[in-house]
């Protein structure tokens, strides 16, 4: 499938997709989130794909879902149609990690896509918010459940019913985002990351993945038997083998995903 709205490459084993709707500031409309929904699938399931960074342009991650196409929408489009649920569900199911490199504008469906990754790495320009209150709606696809858990009530709470934006220190402050970097360094920074991930065993990454996301998902009683049951299964692995004969032997591991 050729993609008009994303711009994907493969390096070193990190793929990379930048959000190419620049007249919009990458507004997310129904094709942009096909396309990525489209490439997400392939390259999970692709040897040559280790770790995947979801990036935007300088000013913008996405400034939301494209309000010119919800504008003529009636419930009965939204609910039949069960509006992006199939979309981002699709990148909810990837189980390579995904980092969301933000720049610029990360707003409604913006900043709901970018909690949608593992985690997010942004510049100091970032503004992450949820500002459909101003459109007469509401966050749609995260906006209210993830960042909640992410930032907490009060903030989650100010923000989606003011409409106000969090600068990046604010949200590294937060917890929405893991680091803050200068925006010349930022995909620098993302390529590392995800570089420093696609190193390591692929069995271990999908199972550190499951279980970060299972401690959202469960009581802390279930999460903590879900870790330490998947804890135990990787030692049923040749990587746990050759990881800690690695340490052992002062030399770097070379692990197989076996
Ligand atoms: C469609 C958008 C857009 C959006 C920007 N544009 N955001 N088009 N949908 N969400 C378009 C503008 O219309 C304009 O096109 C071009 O991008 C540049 O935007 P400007 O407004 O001129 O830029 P600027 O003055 O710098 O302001 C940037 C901005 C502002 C603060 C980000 O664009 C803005 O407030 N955007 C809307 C943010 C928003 O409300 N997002 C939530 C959407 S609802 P033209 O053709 O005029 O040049 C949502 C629901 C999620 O996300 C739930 C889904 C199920």
């Amino acid at each position: 499938m050729a993609y008009e709205m994303l711009i994907t490459e493969i390096s070193d084993y990190v793929g990379v997709i930048r959000l190419n709707r620049p007249d919009a500031l990458n507004a997310l409309n129904a094709q942009l989130l096909r396309e990525l929904a489209d490439v997400l699938g392939q390259w999970d399931t692709d040897d040559d794909v280790r770790a995947i960074v979801l990036t935007g342009s300088e000013k913008a991650f996405a400034a939301g879902a494209d309000i010119k196409e919800m504008s003529e929408k009636s419930f009965v489009d939204m609910f039949g149609s069960d509006y992006f649920t199939n979309e981002t569900e699709a990148v909810s199911r990837v189980r390579k990690p995904i980092i969301a490199a933000v720049s610029g504008f990360a707003l409604g469906g913006g900043c709901e896509l970018a909690m949608m990754c593992d985690f997010i790495i942004c510049s100091d320009t970032a503004k992450f918010g949820q500002p459909e209150i101003n459109l007469g709606v509401m966050a749609g696809i995260g906006g209210t459940q993830r960042l909640t858990r992410l930032v907490g009530k009060s903030k989650a709470m100010e923000m989606n019913l003011t409409g106000r934006f969090m600068d990046a220190e604010e949200a590294e402050r937060a917890g929405l985002v893991s680091r803050v970097v200068p925006a010349k360094d930022l995909m620098d920074d993302a390529m590392k990351t995800a570089g420093k991930i696609a190193e390591k065993s692929q069995i271990a990454v999908m199972a550190v993945k499951e279980a970060v996301n299972r401690s959202y998902e469960t009581t802390q009683r279930e999460g903590l038997l879900f870790e330490r049951r998947v804890f135990h299964s990787l030692f049923a692995t040749e990587d746990q083998a050759e990881g800690m004969a690695a340490f052992t032997e002062k030399r770097s591991p070379k692990f197989r995903d076996s």
